[in-house]
């Protein structure tokens, strides 16, 4: 069972997204569940504080070390990933997605306010990572965002092993067009190539079709794909002072 626990102040955002469709069918058949922990049943005082200002002076409020170090150790965390979501993060990845699949869990570490203690991310060597070039008002969504990315890929969710290795990023290029009926659509028509059974010649303009869009809208992606993949950078020397 693929365990997912999220540390936060807004349990009530939860499940979500992840409490309807394939991961809710997933979840009743016992292949993922989910948890929530209130990161306020940690706080200090009467008034449960969870945050203070930043060290050295600055707007907004600070999330504690000892109060999110408490809420960490209450959880069981062997082979999990623990992710702080953050906008400083590295970016989060289809390759992560895989790779996450392949461990025992995840726990989520959701902050709100300017931040999060840096101790408390060392001492507990925290992933911080992104969902992208945006603000959010907190972790809750990214984190969702994340499960949803990782827990479709468990085995036995998504129902089609080829619809899984078709789909975007899994060869490096975005997804080609798609079409469906009816073949006339008012003025709009469907490509000859695809009605006409070749699949050959379908395989050929669909790659064609991932490459235009890639190239188009995700250069960086395409200059990836068009590497020679063997090709290594002779060695300079330089890199290992
Ligand atoms: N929290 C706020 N913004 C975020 C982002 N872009 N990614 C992950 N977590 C966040």
């Amino acid at each position: 069972m693929f365990e997912v626990s999220f540390i936060t102040l807004f349990p009530e955002a939860f499940p979500g997204p992840l409490g309807v469709s394939i991961l809710e069918r997933a979840r009743r058949e016992g292949i993922w569940d989910w948890e929530t922990r209130d990161l306020r049943e940690h706080g200090i005082g009467k008034h449960r504080n969870v945050d203070a200002p930043p060290t050295g002076g600055g707007a907004g409020m600070v999330i504690r070390p000892d109060v999110a170090s408490e809420a960490l150790d209450s959880l069981v965390i062997t082979n999990k990933h623990i992710v702080y979501p953050s906008p400083r993060g590295v970016p989060f990845t289809q390759d992560m997605a895989r790779d996450w699949a392949g461990s025992r869990g995840l726990v989520f570490l959701c902050g709100r306010f300017e931040g999060l203690d840096q101790r408390v991310i060392d001492a507990h060597g925290l992933e911080e990572v992104s969902v992208g070039d945006y603000v959010l008002a907190g972790g809750e969504v990214a984190a969702m965002a994340m499960v949803e990315a990782v827990v479709r890929l468990l085995p036995g969710v998504a129902g089609n092993a080829a619809s899984l290795s078709e789909e975007s990023f899994e060869n490096g290029l975005l997804e080609h067009d798609q079409y469906t009926l009816p073949r006339q659509w008012g003025p709009y028509g469907t490509p000859d190539v695809l009605l006409s059974g070749d699949h050959k010649r379908i395989r050929e303009w669909r790659l064609n079709s991932a490459k235009a869009l890639t190239k188009e809208r995700r250069p960086d992606l395409y200059a990836a794909y068009s590497e020679p993949h063997e090709f290594q950078a002779p060695e300079t020397g330089d890199e290992h002072d």
